[in-house]
């Protein structure tokens, strides 16, 4: 089925609100690092998976705005984790034609987690698989209070006429403007909300809240997501096909 003719087909841009890795550890009388390491595991899995499914962008939330509220050993160890993974899977990655983007602020973090963040960017530039996005020190609100700050200098300094702005010029600064909307948010663990993630991009996103928790989830798990999001009829503020007439 082609993109754009009406059939749903599967999800092009998936995002994952990647959720439970301290309960899955605390379930098994592990410390929270066991639950974590293994989230970036499970998180390798599923890159790989969805490139095979043929999804074409994968947005993961690796660490939010909020998540530096954490006790401050925690932090530590998930930006050390996140920069011994990037670090680790950047060949591989690369191999898959894999370009990895990493969206969020980067004000806070070592040098070396940016360092990592440049090199991989930079490295898979030029491959035009599964785009890749990780976002770190990211929040749906930061990027448009961002966006909407940059528009304002604009248009003090006489460059943009504020009557200009529309959806498509707002949304063109935002930091993942370089992929079409998620059309599958995924969050496991068995919360039902956004938590600050891509509070613009989801507006029409079909969104899917599994119990599993992140460590736990697998191939099968993001296979059963895709179906129900091939069973969805997406509208996008329409009315259902053959309903026009009533
Ligand atoms: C939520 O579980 C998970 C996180 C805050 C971190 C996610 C990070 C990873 C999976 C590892 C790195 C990932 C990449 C892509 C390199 P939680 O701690 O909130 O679990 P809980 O709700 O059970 O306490």
């Amino acid at each position: 089925m082609g993109r754009g003719d009406g059939q749903i087909s599967g999800p092009r841009h998936v995002a994952i609100i990647m959720d439970g890795n301290g309960r899955w550890a605390r379930a098994r009388g592990l410390p929270r690092a066991a639950g974590h390491r293994r989230g970036a595991r499970v998180a390798h899995e599923i890159v790989e998976v969805a490139s095979k499914a043929g999804v074409e962008a994968l947005t993961l939330y690796a660490f939010s705005s909020e998540n530096w509220r954490r006790p401050a050993h925690e932090v530590r160890l998930l930006l050390n984790l996140l920069r011994r993974t990037i670090k680790k899977e950047l060949a591989a990655l690369h191999a898959n034609n894999v370009r990895m983007d990493f969206v969020g602020s980067r004000s806070r973090f070592p040098e070396g987690l940016i360092q990592e963040m440049q090199r991989s960017e930079a490295h898979t530039a030029a491959n035009d698989g599964l785009r890749l996005n990780i976002a770190v020190d990211y929040g749906g609100r930061w990027d448009v209070v961002r966006q909407a700050r940059e528009l304002a200098r604009q248009a003090r300094s006489g460059t943009l006429d504020p009557d200009g702005i529309d959806e498509s010029v707002f949304g063109a600064g935002l930091s993942l403007a370089h992929c079409s909307a998620p059309d599958l948010l995924i969050r496991t663990g068995g919360e039902s909300r956004l938590s600050n993630f891509l509070l613009w991009e989801a507006a029409y996103s079909e969104l899917y809240f599994t119990d599993v928790l992140w460590p736990d989830f697998h191939a099968d798990t993001l296979h059963a997501a895709i179906d129900w999001f091939t069973r969805r009829e997406r509208r996008f503020g329409n009315v259902a096909a053959g309903a026009s007439h009533a």
